[in-house]
């Protein structure tokens, strides 16, 4: 587990002391994902893997760009309409502005997030790019969401988070590495079960069910080059949400997840775009 995030230097390494392993050798998830969505932040492997998979499925980049619109406007809800001031997302990602933090802070800034992903160059990133609010906090730390018991016992979450009060989970374009044999329907549960009434668990997943040819190819490529890749089907994505309680519009392809317009302009939700080139579920559920 890692430290608190530090003030930007402009040097990812800021905080570590450490450069890590960089495995330039094999692209990463978290850097495959930083090339779609155009960031600078990846290297010469991550991109070819990019363009194979970009080449099965050309809908990778929308899928990218729609899920992180998603997420802009479910930490909107969380925060301004449910009022909740405490954040821990799993499988950050390298950030990619605005991240999390800094919507929820813009709208109270005294939100308290905790960043977590098994990746240490993305908390290297992190650490050296994400400055929270000076009322509220931020922290990073190095976490597998496969162990959620490390995660939820780190000193370093207990010293942001209060587990007793309620809690925004958010898990976005992550449990599709998390195939059936590791059990991720378990781990989902874990965590709900480890959070306090009024908690919410907010999910994209991948998923197969609109194109089913091109993203199973694109799974193939994920698992032979990056990560091994399982998406699922609707049925499955609701599973994740047993004994919790969807809020409208319940399970949806994301950019269909209370899209809206502001000043002439399609801010969050992308109407035009089919939901074969978004392939992913998403949906935000409060615990009873
Ligand atoms: C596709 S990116 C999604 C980033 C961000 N959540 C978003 O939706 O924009 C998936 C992230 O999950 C992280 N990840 C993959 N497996 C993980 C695991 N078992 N535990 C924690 N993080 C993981 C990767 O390192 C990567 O940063």
């Amino acid at each position: 587990m890692g430290d608190e995030c530090t003030a930007g230097t402009g040097d990812p390494w800021a905080g570590t002391g450490d450069p890590g392993d960089l495995r330039m050798d094999r692209p990463h998830i978290a850097r495959v994902y930083d090339y779609y969505l155009g960031g600078k932040s990846n290297y010469e492997v991550d991109r070819e893997a990019g363009d194979q998979v970009m080449a099965v499925w050309p809908g990778v980049r929308i899928c990218a760009r729609t899920n992180r619109a998603f997420m802009h406007r479910a930490a909107r809800v969380l925060c301004a309409e449910l009022g909740l001031d405490q954040f821990l997302d799993i499988g950050t990602g390298i950030p990619s502005e605005p991240n999390l933090h800094q919507i929820v802070q813009g709208q109270n800034p005294r939100a308290r997030v905790v960043y977590v992903d098994n990746d240490p160059l993305v908390l290297a990133h992190a650490r050296a790019l994400m400055n929270g609010s000076p009322d509220g906090r931020t922290a990073c730390l190095e976490g597998d969401l496969t162990d959620p018991d490390s995660i939820l016992r780190s000193p370093e979450l207990g010293r942001v988070l209060d587990l007793t009060r309620p809690v925004a989970l958010s898990m976005l374009a992550l449990l599709h590495f998390v195939p059936d044999d590791q059990d991720a329907h378990g781990i989902v549960r874990r965590f709900a079960d480890a959070l306090p009434s009024g908690s919410a668990l907010v999910l994209t997943h991948g998923t197969s069910d609109f194109a089913p040819l091109e993203t199973g190819r694109a799974g193939q490529v994920y698992t032979e080059r990056v990560a091994r890749a399982q998406t699922r089907g609707r049925e499955e994505f609701a599973r994740f949400f047993d004994g919790l309680e969807l809020l409208e519009p319940g399970i949806v392809v994301p950019h269909r997840w209370r899209p809206y317009r502001q000043a002439g302009a399609c801010i969050g939700g992308d109407q035009d775009v089919a939901d074969a080139e978004v392939g992913l579920w998403a949906g935000l559920a409060l615990k009873p």
